[in-house]
Parts: C-alpha cells; sequence; structure tokens
C-alpha cells in the first residue's frame, strides 16, 4: 500500500549500487496540502560502507535531517532522473491526461523500468523494491524493445504526428497494445526534447533518438557526424551509429548509464553540480561548472570542459545547457560522463550564442571569446591556445568527415553557416 500518512505521501528513492542491486535510500515526502517535498536519507542507508550520496552537492550523506524543496520545485537531481518534454508526451498519453495536471513527483515515479536511465528508481515501500506507481501502471515493470528499431520507429513517428493526446484511443487501437506500452514506456525516465525511447541493442543499452517531423536537415546524421567529429577532437563521447528505417534515420546513443555488465551508475547533471542555479534563471558559465567539478573531486573536467565549449562555440552548438552536461557520481567524489546532445543549431541566425557563458563576453560564441578566460579550467593562456588550435586544425576538415557520415550535400551547404566562426 502506499504510504498515506496525515504528513502526506510517501516514496522510497532507490539507487542501485554495484553488484548489490536497488537498495532503499531515502525517503521522499510529498507533503499535503501545500506539495512542498522533503528528503530525507535513510538511517540504515547512511550507515552502508559503500553508501553513495544521491546529491553530493546539496544533499551529502551527512545531511542529518531531511532537506526541503523549494515551493513547486522538484529536488534537482530527481529532476534530473525526470522525463521532459517528449517524455511527458508520452505520459499523457499513457496517463490519458495532459501532463500539466500531474504533479513532478507523479511524473518522476510513474512507470519503472529496469532499463531506467541513471541508477535511481522509485517505489511504495522498502521491501517491495522499485515498482510502478502510476495507476494505469498497475505496478508493472517496463523492459524495453531488443533489436527491434523498426517497430518503435513506427510507434514514435505515430505519436510525434500527434498534436494533442485526444487521438490517443484512435493510436491504441491501431497498434499491438504490448508494444504500444513498451515501446513508449520507456521513454519515462529519458530526459531531452526530442522524440526517444530507450532499446537494447546486441552490444548494450542504446539511446535512439528519431527523426522528426519539420526537421530542416536529416538530424540523426548530422548529430553522428558532429558527435564522432568531436571524439576526433579529443573529446570524450558516447558511442553512436545511424540506422536507417523506414521512417527516417534514427540515431542510436550507447549509453554510459550501464557498465560492460549492464549495471546501472549514477548520475548528475550540470544543474544538480551547480546548485545555485536553476532552471528558470541564468545558467552561469563553462567556468563555473570546471570550478565545481574540481571542488568535488573530479580533476578531469577542466580540460574536457574547455575542449567540448571551443568545440560547441566553432560549430553552433548552442543547445549546451547545464542537463546536457553530467557526471557520474561515486561515494569518493564525481567524474565528467561522456557528451552527449552535441549538435549544431537547426536554426539560422547571423551571430550564435551558446547557453552558456563562455568568456569574458559571456555567451558569444567565438574562437576568441572561448579563449579568453582559460584559468578556471586549470589551463595556462598558452596550454588553451594550444588545445585550442588543435581543435580547430580538426575542425577545418568538418566537411569532409560530414560527407563521409552520409550527411547530403544540400545539409553541408546549410551547416557552413553553423561553422562560419572556425577560422579558415
Ligand atoms: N549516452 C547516454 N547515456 C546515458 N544517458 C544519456 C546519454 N545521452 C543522453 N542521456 C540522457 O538523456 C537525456 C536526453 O538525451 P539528449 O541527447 O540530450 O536528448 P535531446 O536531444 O532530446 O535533448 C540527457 O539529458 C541525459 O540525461
Ligand atoms: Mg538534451
Amino acid at each position: 500500500m502506499m504510504r498515506m500518512t496525515s504528513d502526506g505521501r510517501g516514496i522510497v528513492v532507490f539507487i542501485w549500487l554495484p553488484e548489490k542491486g536497488y537498495v532503499p535510500a531515502a525517503l521522499l515526502t510529498e507533503h499535503r496540502p501545500d506539495r512542498l517535498c522533503t528528503l530525507g536519507y535513510g538511517q540504515r542507508y547512511i550507515r552502508r560502507p559503500d553508501a553513495v550520496p544521491l546529491d553530493p552537492v546539496s544533499f551529502p550523506l551527512v545531511m542529518a535531517t531531511p532537506a526541503t524543496s523549494r515551493r513547486g520545485e522538484m529536488f534537482s537531481v530527481l529532476r534530473d532522473a525526470a522525463p521532459d518534454r517528449w517524455g511527458r508526451k508520452i505520459l499523457s498519453l499513457l496517463a490519458g491526461r495532459h501532463a500539466v495536471t500531474l504533479t513532478e513527483t507523479d511524473i518522476l515515479t510513474a512507470a519503472h523500468s529496469a532499463n531506467r536511465i541513471g541508477a535511481l528508481a522509485f517505489g511504495e515501500s522498502a521491501s517491495e523494491g522499485p515498482k510502478s506507481m502510476a495507476l494505469w501502471a498497475g505496478g508493472s515493470v517496463y523492459s524495453v524493445p531488443r533489436d527491434d528499431i523498426e517497430q518503435v520507429a513506427y510507434v514514435v513517428a505515430k505519436v510525434d504526428g500527434l498534436d494533442d493526446d485526444a487521438d490517443l484511443d484512435e493510436l491504441r487501437r491501431a497498434l499491438p497494445e504490448e508494444a504500444f506500452m513498451q515501446a513508449l514506456a520507456s521513454s519515462l525516465s529519458v530526459g531531452g526534447g526530442r522524440p526517444k525511447a530507450l532499446v537494447e541493442m546486441d552490444d548494450g543499452a542504446y539511446i535512439a533518438k528519431f527523426s522528426r517531423r519539420g526537421d530542416p536537415w536529416n538530424e540523426p546524421r548530422i548529430e553522428h557526424a558532429t558527435m564522432t567529429l568531436a571524439a576526433r577532437c579529443g573529446i570524450s563521447v558516447a558511442g553512436t551509429r545511424v540506422l536507417e528505417t523506414a521512417y527516417g534515420s534514427v540515431l542510436l546513443v550507447k549509453r554510459f548509464d550501464r557498465t560492460d555488465a549492464g549495471e546501472p551508475r549514477h548520475f548528475i547533471s550540470g544543474f544538480t553540480l551547480h546548485a545555485a542555479i536553476s532552471e528558470e534563471g541564468m545558467w552561469g558559465g563553462y567556468q563555473d561548472l570546471a570550478q565545481l567539478a574540481r571542488q568535488h573531486g573530479d580533476a578531469f573536467s577542466g580540460q574536457e570542459l574547455f575542449r567540448r565549449m571551443v568545440f560547441n562555440a566553432l560549430c553552433a552548438n548552442i543547445d549546451d545547457h547545464p542537463r546536457n552536461h553530467a557526471w557520474f557520481v561515486t561515494r569518493t567524489g564525481i567524474a565528467i560522463t561522456p557528451v552527449y546532445d552535441v549538435v549544431p543549431t537547426q536554426a539560422r541566425f547571423r551571430k550564435y550564442e551558446l547557453a552558456l557563458a563562455c568568456g569574458h563576453r559571456g555567451r558569444e560564441a567565438t574562437l576568441t571569446n572561448v579563449l579568453s578566460w582559460p584559468e578556471p579550467f586549470g589551463l595556462r593562456k598558452d596550454e588553451a591556445e594550444d588545445i585550442g588550435m588543435g581543435i580547430v586544425k580538426v575542425m577545418r576538415g568538418w566537411r569532409e568527415h560530414y560527407a563521409a557520415c552520409g550527411v547530403a550535400e544540400r545539409d553541408i551547404r546549410e551547416l557552413e553557416h553553423r561553422f562560419a566562426q572556425l577560422p579558415g
């Protein structure tokens, strides 16, 4: 039974510990009537020698009393584990309700899957373990489709074509029930706006990112080309490949939140690392993230973030917001994850601004600006210039690289505008 007390609703937060599986770590309580939430570690969990903090910045293991969320806001680390626009659309289809009528807690805990992104999971009681908490889900645990990208792409294309949930019944009639639920429920833990699904391929767990109605170019291919170009610039990237289906190209991104043995790995976003910012406010800069990462034990982030910043500025990847950066969390500290979601913006502008500040001239996406303030990355000016020039040299070959990745000539012509800051 759901823990309902006069105090509110209690949700057990589980975390996957290596070789131990999901263990209860904390209790999230949604208090009535004002929906303020508190989050407190379990005493048994804190005493474990292998306990990992959910959020080492705002919610360290030494926290004696439960933390209280800001009104109407979910704890940042839990917000990281919840879906964004695409997952919320799926949720509203499954729930038969508009997503804005669901609370953040409903959205977070609706459906459990063994393939859930990250290492957190939710349930009603510590002894029962994680389970789906939405009434429509009936406690079931969803697993993701195996190898069946064509079927998933078909379902996703249908859903992408729906403007609102009014067509839900029609859609459900047209699809085999089980495939429908499985394919879509896998989206409920993955963030971001693009249509996507979690899938299991022969060589491990992947995120599939699909083409979308209204894309001006072949986004999956361009994202693959950009990610592999970033790798050639010395940036640590998630592995990608492209599959063709009857419903357009699909990008497969290898999941870094699973070990080779398939065990979940816990990670937090740049929003959680940079606790002073919020989704609605100012997001600070790369320099802030570099310094914060170092303070929390990540010696490697400085140069890595510097490379990502230079690369993003020179290919107009302006969607480099704090949720597109992430850090693994272990007991001893944090470590930056491979980069993901690196792709030039679809919209053509005369000048580009990154989402994060990147130099003395704020968010201006120019080489001069990204080279202007390297000290917070632990780099001297001359070191930064050397790294920057190395990246420029590789990026100059972008046209050949994109063509070799199968990006069409027409798309390459449009991409010229995104690479315009690259010194010739
Ligand atoms: N390779 C990956 N492994 C694990 N999690 C990932 C990976 N790539 C992305 N994610 C998670 O999924 C979310 C959405 O992916 P993203 O590529 O950013 O999609 P979108 O283009 O829709 O923003 C990210 O914010 C991140 O939390
Ligand atoms: Mg993203």
